[in-house]
Parts: C-alpha cells; structure tokens; sequence
C-alpha cells in the first residue's frame, strides 16, 4: 500500500468517427479541458479511436502539445507477417501511441477471444512498449451462476500467466451486463469487485507491482455516476464508452473531482 496512483479516464471509441471526424473531436476535448483548467496530474486522459484514425491523432496531439493520450482498441498477438487485416504492436508504437485496449467484451465475444490469445496479446503489447488496458468482466449469466468475481479472477489469471511483474499494467472491469446498456453496476459492486481483483494481481504480479496497477471500471459510465467509482479505494479510473464520444460528458468525467454527489 502507500503507492499513488494517477486516476485514467480512458475514452473507448469503439467502431465511431472516421479521422476528420477524430481531429475534430481531439481538439474539442482538448478546449474543453483547458476551459476546465483540467489539470492531467489529477486525471490522466486517454482515448481510444479506431486504427485508422490514429495517424491523424498523432499528428494533432504532437503539433498542439496535447497533454491527452492515445492507444489503439486491439493489437495482434504477432510483430509481423502473414496475418492480413492485423495491426501489430510495433505500428502502434511508431504512432506513439501508449495504450492499447486488449480483451475487450466485444471481441472475446463476436471475435472469439480466448484467454490464451488475450495473454499473447498482452506480451506483444508488452514486447512493444504499451501499456495493456486488459478488459475483463462477466456477463449477466456468469454473475447469476458464480457472483460477480469469479470470471474476472480466472480472465485475469489466465491472461497474466506469464506476465513480467515489472511492466505497466492497466486491467478494466467491465461487467458485460452493463456495457451500453445505460445500467452500471453500483459504485460498491465496482468497488468490490476491484479489491478482489487487486488481490488476485497481488498473488500474481506480488503486492508492490499490484499496487501500481491501475483498475478501471467500465459500463454505462457517465458524468453524473462516476464520482461514486472513484470513491470506491481500488478503482482508478474509467473505460467510458458511449459517453467518451461526446465532448462534455467525457470531459465532465476527467473532470470527476468536481461532482460532489453521485
Ligand atoms: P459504455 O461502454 O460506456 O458505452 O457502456 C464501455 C466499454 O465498452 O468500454
């Protein structure tokens, strides 16, 4: 315990904005902040555009000196090769890029991840200087049969396996019963949910590189609900889907210190 960690909103585009549509709305994001006096020692920001916008955010983000960070939503467990329609670790990396978004509800699901290639993806992006964001999250039948950690532990566990304890960590619970579906979980369920997930990165990565991981909660995460997450003493942060696509809302969510009620 006693490790600060910088709180991560992280804004996940999902398949939304093409790359003018992106600058457009870097640049408002970043106005809105600096009219906020957001100040990025409080709150990291992040967002997540799709692949072929990344360039164009790049560009922007180096030109203006933005403080806002950027990764990709998926990686390819491979560097490089015959792998057609893959974007690999090492290109993400050259557009500077310091996230990447890994085992995300949406591709375990309508893309078949399993947990052995979510793990092979979390060491490219490790192998490639990123920072994984590893999505985890049981679904509404899970949570009916085991509860609400069991198959957040065993995703984290299986994906971790041969992680090195050293690298930089970003796991997001995201229980799938509440991604766009505009019904959160609580900020105590979140909260609980992080702490066993702490506990198991503990037993796994050992209790000083555990506490440097940053636990994200994600699902339906909005301005008027975040303050109550980030009350809860092992959540960091957020993955903010839907409201990360409008300008205000997101940045009223970087901005969560300011909301004094839930
Ligand atoms: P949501 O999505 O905020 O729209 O619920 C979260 C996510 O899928 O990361």
């Amino acid at each position: 315990m006693g490790v600060t960690r910088t709180p991560l909103i992280a804004g996940n585009w999902k398949m939304n904005e093409d790359h003018l549509q992106a600058i457009a709305l870097v640049q408002k994001l970043a106005w809105t902040l600096k009219d906020a006096n957001h100040d990025f020692a409080d709150a990291e920001v992040a967002v997540f555009p799709p692949f072929t916008d990344l360039r164009s955010v790049q560009t922007l983000v180096s030109a203006d000196k933005l403080e806002i960070a950027y990764g990709g939503q998926d990686i390819s467990a491979n560097d490089s090769g015959a792998y057609t329609g893959e974007i690999s670790g090492a290109f993400l990396a050259k557009l500077d890029c310091s996230y990447v978004i890994i085992g995300h509800s949406e591709r375990r699901q309508y893309h078949n991840e399993s947990d052995e290639l979510i793990g092979r993806k979390v060491l490219a992006a490790v192998r490639h200087g990123l920072v994984p964001v590893l999505c985890v999250g049981e679904t509404a039948e899970d949570l009916e049969k085991f509860g609400a950690s069991a198959v957040p532990v065993s995703q984290v566990k299986a994906a971790l396996a041969d992680f090195p304890k050293d690298a930089p960590l970003v796991v997001a619970y995201e229980p799938v019963w509440a991604i766009g579906s505009g019904k959160a979980a609580t900020a105590e369920q979140a909260g609980e949910v992080a702490t066993v997930l702490r506990a198991t990165l503990t037993e796994i990565l050992g209790a000083e590189a555990a506490d440097k991981v940053r636990i994200l909660y994600g699902g339906s995460v909005k301005k008027a609900n975040i303050a109550g997450f980030m009350k809860q003493k092992d959540v960091d942060g957020a993955l903010v889907g839907g409201a990360s696509l409008d300008v205000d809302e997101f940045a009223g969510i970087a901005q969560f210190g300011k909301h004094v009620t839930v």
